[in-house]
C-alpha cells in the first residue's frame, strides 16, 4: 500500500525572497560586506540588491505592503495643533538651509538634503568602528561649536547623541533639556525616562536604537529653539543621518519634525504615516513631553510605533 508523503509547511518563495532582500538591505545599510551562501535564487536576490552582480537576474518582485506614502490611513488621525490647510506630504526638504558661518572639520562630503526624499544616502555605508570614529570626531567638532552665541554662552555640555551606531531606528527630539545640558546626554529627565519605556514597549533597549536632537545645546529655560538655531545645526543631524542611514527616524515632536521634512505642519497633520528622508523611512509621533502633559495621546503614540514595527516586522 502506498504510504501518503508528509507535507512539509514552509514560507512560501516569495515570503524567503521578501525576508533575503529585507536583510540584504539591512546588512548593507550597516556596512556589511559579505554574501552568505544560500540557495541560487536567494543568493541571486541578495547579490542583486547588494549591486555586486550586474549580470543577475532581477529578483521577482515583491509587493511591497509599507504605507504608501501618497496613501493616508484609514481613519486619518485628528489634528492637534492649527491645521495649515495645505495638504499632508511626505516629500523632500524643500528650501536649501542658509549656509553655516564656520565649517566643521568633516571627514567626508555632506550629502545635500535638498532634494532628497527616499533617494539613497550617498556612498557606500560606513561599518560600525569607521562610524564610531567618524562621530566620535564629529561629536568634539559640535562641542566646540560656537555657532549660536547665546546657546554656546548658555550651555553646560553639547548633547551630541548616544546609542547603536548601527541602529535599525534614531530616535529624533527636539534639544537638551536641564539634565542632559548637566550630563550631555540625550533624553535622560523626566521625558527621558518615557522615551525609554516607549522603546521598551518597542521590545528595544535604549542601547539598541540611537537618540540624538536636532539641536545639541540646551536653549534657556527649555523653550524652543529658534529657527536659525536649528538651521546652525542642522549640517550637524544631517551628518549624523549620512552616518548612521537608520531605517526608521522617529521624530518626537513638532520641531524635529518640521525640521527634519522641512514642512510647516503640524504633529497631527504627519503623524500616521511614512515620510522620507533620503531612504530612511520617517515616522513623526508626539515629544515624551507632550505626553506627559496629555497622557490620553499616549495611545495615539503607541499607534504610531506599532506601524513602524509592524512595516519592520516585528509585529
Ligand atoms: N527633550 C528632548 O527633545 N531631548 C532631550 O534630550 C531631552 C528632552
Amino acid at each position: 500500500m502506498e504510504q501518503e508523503k508528509p507535507t512539509i509547511e514552509g514560507p512560501d518563495p516569495a515570503t524567503t525572497l521578501a525576508q533575503a532582500a529585507g536583510l540584504a538591505e539591512h546588512l548593507q545599510r550597516i556596512g556589511v560586506q559579505w554574501l552568505p551562501t544560500a540557495d541560487a535564487q536567494s543568493a541571486q536576490a541578495l547579490a542583486t540588491q547588494f549591486h555586486v552582480a550586474d549580470e543577475v537576474a532581477p529578483p521577482p518582485q515583491v509587493e511591497n505592503t509599507a504605507p504608501s506614502q501618497a496613501s493616508p490611513p484609514a481613519s486619518a488621525p485628528a489634528d492637534v495643533a492649527s491645521p495649515t490647510a495645505t495638504p499632508a506630504i511626505a516629500t523632500p526638504p524643500a528650501a536649501a538651509p542658509s549656509p553655516p558661518t564656520a565649517a566643521p572639520a568633516f571627514a567626508f562630503a555632506l550629502q545635500s538634503d535638498t532634494a532628497a526624499a527616499s533617494e539613497p544616502y550617498a556612498g557606500p555605508p560606513l561599518a560600525a568602528d569607521a562610524r564610531a570614529v567618524q562621530l566620535a570626531a564629529f561629536a568634539e567638532t559640535v562641542a566646540a561649536c560656537t555657532r549660536c552665541e547665546i546657546l554656546s554662552k548658555c550651555r553646560t555640555k553639547t548633547v551630541f547623541g548616544e546609542g547603536n551606531v548601527t541602529p535599525r531606528i534614531v530616535f529624533f527630539g527636539e534639544g537638551p533639556g536641564r539634565e542632559e545640558d548637566l550630563s550631555g546626554r540625550p533624553f535622560v529627565g523626566k521625558a527621558g525616562q518615557l522615551l525609554t519605556k516607549m522603546i521598551q514597549a518597542c521590545k528595544f533597549a535604549r542601547e539598541d536604537v540611537y537618540i540624538m536632537n536636532t539641536v545639541k545645546c540646551r536653549p534657556p529655560n527649555n523653550r524652543n529653539p529658534e529657527p536659525t538655531e536649528i538651521e546652525n545645526c542642522r549640517e550637524y543631524f544631517q551628518a549624523q543621518f549620512q552616518i548612521l542611514r537608520p531605517e526608521y527616524i522617529v521624530c518626537l515632536g513638532l520641531v524635529s519634525a518640521q525640521a527634519l521634512l522641512q514642512t510647516k505642519l503640524s504633529v497631527g497633520r504627519l503623524r500616521g504615516k511614512f515620510h522620507s528622508y533620503f531612504d530612511s523611512k520617517v515616522l513623526v509621533t508626539y515629544h515624551p513631553s507632550y505626553l506627559l502633559r496629555n497622557p490620553a495621546a499616549k495611545k495615539a503614540a503607541w499607534e504610531d510605533l506599532q506601524l513602524m514595527l509592524r512595516d519592520a516586522g516585528l509585529m
